[in-house]
């Protein structure tokens, strides 16, 4: 049975005039809109009191799980506004796919899909004027669950709460989509075998933010992971997906147990096939990346996510030396795929896999 969602609405609330000053430069995740959605849990009874409610802090108790024990799991999806002015989610049955499986990784209860597409939609629809219509801008939803149980003994917590929450944003990286410069962690590992690499839960986050920052003291905007088993391998970068483009435009990107299985990407490889590129996924080593670049044999790279659309790299640096295009354009691929996708997302294209879930009405 799926869940009835009751609302409160929030007394106050982002006036005309607040909200257009916002639009006019977003950013990424700093502006959050005046509802959220909460569903709790219990062991005994499972889900229930599902609502829309105002936007605001939570009363946390000092022993809650997620506090001590990181028992936490999130999303990141993003609905567009159409021309017409209707409003749509992009996949959104893959994102709560998604976070039943990290549910399962990390001992949370799993959210039936249906509930967590309707979550997203009552928030949409309650902030329906929040979802901006401007370039490259859309609502980022941040769906999330947590270990609430007042207890500190290491074991699964016995209640938890869902939320979402959504922020509109413009681009991840602050310069659009210029090329970006990728940092080679070569003493830190995002995941290893077994571990929680392809569960989206935030301790895989809070383990990349000593990379990152050394990423940023070298001039670099995220940082690449490689296998922890010292093979090589290329794995993913901290918020996104790799993959590189060959000369003659197949698309490869690294599989492995230890990433996120990226709805971007996926997204793409269905989109590039259809467009009559062939596509590989399959282990690949930093190796045959930088290797592939000197002999001409690999011409552009690209990291993708919902966050970050999809960015064209430049270099990859480590303390031995870069490799990469660093005085090239965004490749033809890449800049090609990117346009497909985002036509897609924003209905100025058709969309032939049906992939977009339409929430709001156009408006008359
Ligand atoms: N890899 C990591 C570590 C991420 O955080 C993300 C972003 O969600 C991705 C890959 C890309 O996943 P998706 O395309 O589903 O957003
Ligand atoms: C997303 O793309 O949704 C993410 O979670 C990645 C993060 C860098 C914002």
């Amino acid at each position: 049975m799926t869940l009835e969602f009751t609302t409160t609405q929030a007394t106050e609330r982002v006036t005309d005039e607040q909200l257009a000053k916002i639009h006019e430069a977003p950013g990424f995740g700093r502006v959050f809109t005046d509802h959220m959605v909460s569903i709790d849990w219990t062991l005994e009874d499972g889900w229930k009191d599902a609502r829309v409610e105002p936007y605001g802090p939570l009363a946390i108790d000092p022993a809650h799980a997620v506090l001590h024990y990181g028992q936490e799991i999130f999303e990141g999806l993003k609905a567009y506004r159409h021309e017409d002015g209707s409003v749509w989610l992009f996949r959104p049955e893959e994102n709560g796919k998604r976070l039943q499986r990290s549910a399962v990784r990390m001992a949370l209860p799993e959210l039936p899909v249906e509930d967590f597409v309707e979550a997203c939609k009552q928030l949409v629809r309650a902030d329906e004027h929040w979802t901006p219509s401007g370039h490259e801008q859309s609502l980022y939803i941040r769906p999330f669950t947590f270990g609430n149980e007042v207890f500190l003994g290491v074991r699964a917590a016995h209640s938890a709460r869902f939320m979402v929450i959504a922020s509109p944003v413009g681009a991840y990286f602050a310069d659009g989509v210029k090329p970006v410069r990728i940092w080679l962690s070569e003493h830190f590992n995002r995941a290893g075998k077994g571990g929680t690499g392809s569960a989206k839960t935030g301790g895989n986050y809070a383990s990349s933010l000593a990379p990152t920052q050394e990423a940023f003291a070298n001039g670099c905007s995220q940082v690449l992971f490689l296998s922890s088993l010292g093979d090589r391998h290329i794995e993913e970068l901290g918020g996104m997906n790799l993959v590189l483009v060959k000369g003659d435009g197949t698309l490869v990107t690294p599989e492995s147990d230890t990433i996120l299985d990226g709805i971007t990407r996926n997204s793409l490889f269905e989109l590039a096939e259809h467009l009559g590129h062939r596509t590989e996924m399959r282990p690949v080593t930093i190796d045959e990346w930088q290797e592939g670049v000197e002999s001409g044999e690999i011409v552009e790279a690209f990291a993708c996510g919902t966050a970050a659309v999809i960015t064209p790299i430049s270099e990859i640096v480590s303390p031995d030396g870069s490799f990469g295009w660093p005085d090239q354009e965004p490749g033809e691929v890449t800049m090609k795929l990117r346009k497909a996708l985002t036509d897609i997302q924003g209905g100025r294209a058709e969309d032939p896999f049906g992939w977009m879930v339409q929430v709001t009405e156009a408006k008359a």
